[in-house]
């Protein structure tokens, strides 16, 4: 079985064919961060007529890549939700449509469950059932994961996501767009012990998170510091050592909660250096073992999409043709597959 998979939720347009005896055939991406640098975050209305620009030559490729056709796809994956409506629209449209035309089943993917198991492309997976811990600039939730589609949110950020976090305080320290990147490079030249940012909700019962808070610390520290760049790097190390260190006690937590032994990572966050390493360090802690996807498949890719929607497939799953966009979908609401 061959599935496309479209993803074109927010500022990435991703394509891929996942094969069920192969795996995954080609991936391709466009990034529109060029597009949006100069706005400081993403423009809906850009975002979309961009990925009506790039959907089609991008398949083009890839199917070219994977040395396939049209004719040889089982079926088409969209990313359905959450995200950017119109963003969204542009990828169920082509989804949809392509699927018609061919007379092939297509599925609405939930862009965060595709996040989640983005590891299961690599080699060495993870058993079910696992703790997740997702990270992404929009969402940033702990979940059980009891098998493929059956999630349980144990915890979630009360206000801003962790990759929105990082972007913002990337942005007050002049970096640019998206910033959790340059943010995680600055940090490593600076220096621990100068600044100490608190770990937001840790000495309370529960797995929820609080990020907005270090970004105002953040905002304050510069503002009563001196404006030069070992300043600027040791707050952004104070910054990137404060969200690690929670995302380890509350990942600690879960484990023991759970008493599950093996935590997923993913999401556009868990790209981050310090992050893998401190988790890392606390799954050898424990004796169990963390999995991250690759680098590329930790930010958004149309790998995830083809890998998630095949799933969903091979269960037997279909939708209705008039299956909608969901820019709001909460991650419990979906259905074991
Ligand atoms: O998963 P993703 O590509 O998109 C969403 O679904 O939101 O995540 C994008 C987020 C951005 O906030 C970006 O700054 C952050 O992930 N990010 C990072 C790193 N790479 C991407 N944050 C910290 N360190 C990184 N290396
Ligand atoms: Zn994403």
């Amino acid at each position: 079985m061959q599935v496309l998979g479209i993803e074109s939720s927010c500022d990435e347009t991703g394509i891929a064919i996942y094969d069920s005896e192969e795996g995954l055939l080609a991936h391709n991406l466009h990034s529109q961060i060029d597009l949006h640098k100069e706005y400081g975050g993403v423009v809906p209305e850009l975002a979309s007529r961009d990925h009506v620009r790039r959907l089609l030559p991008l398949i083009k490729k890839t199917l070219n890549e994977a040395q396939s056709d049209l004719k040889s796809l089982d079926a088409i994956a969209y990313t359905a939700g959450p995200g950017l409506m119109g963003a969204l629209l542009v990828g169920t449209a082509m989804g949809r449509s392509l699927a018609y035309s061919l007379s092939i089943p297509a599925i609405g993917v939930h862009h965060m469950e595709a996040h989640l198991l983005a590891p299961m492309l690599e080699e060495d997976v993870p058993e079910y059932p696992f703790l997740a811990l997702l990270v992404s600039g929009g969402h940033t939730q702990i979940v059980h994961v009891t098998k493929p589609g059956d999630y349980k949110i144990l915890g979630e950020s009360v206000d801003d996501a962790a990759g929105e976090a990082f972007d913002k305080t990337a942005k007050l320290l002049g970096l640019s767009y998206p910033g959790g990147p340059a943010l995680s490079a600055l940090a490593e030249k600076g220096d621990s012990k100068r600044f100490l940012f608190p770990r937001p909700m840790t000495n309370r019962p529960g797995l929820d998170f609080s990020f907005s808070g270090l970004k105002t610390f953040a905002l304050n520290t510069v503002n009563s510091e001196s404006d030069d760049e070992q300043t600027r790097a040791d707050i952004a190390r104070a910054f990137v050592d404060a969200v690690v260190d929670t995302f380890i006690i509350k990942c600690r937590r879960a484990i023991k909660e759970t008493e599950l032994k093996e935590l997923v990572v993913a999401g556009g966050v868990s790209a981050n250096k310090q992050l893998r390493e401190g988790l890392n360090g606390l799954m050898g802690e424990v004796n169990g073992k963390v999995y991250f996807p690759r680098a590329e498949f930790c930010t958004d890719n149309g790998a995830m999409i083809a890998y998630a929607g095949y799933l969903r497939l091979k269960a037997g799953e279909t939708q209705s043709l008039n299956f909608q966009a969901k820019p709001r979908w909460p991650l419990d609401e979906l259905a074991p597959s």
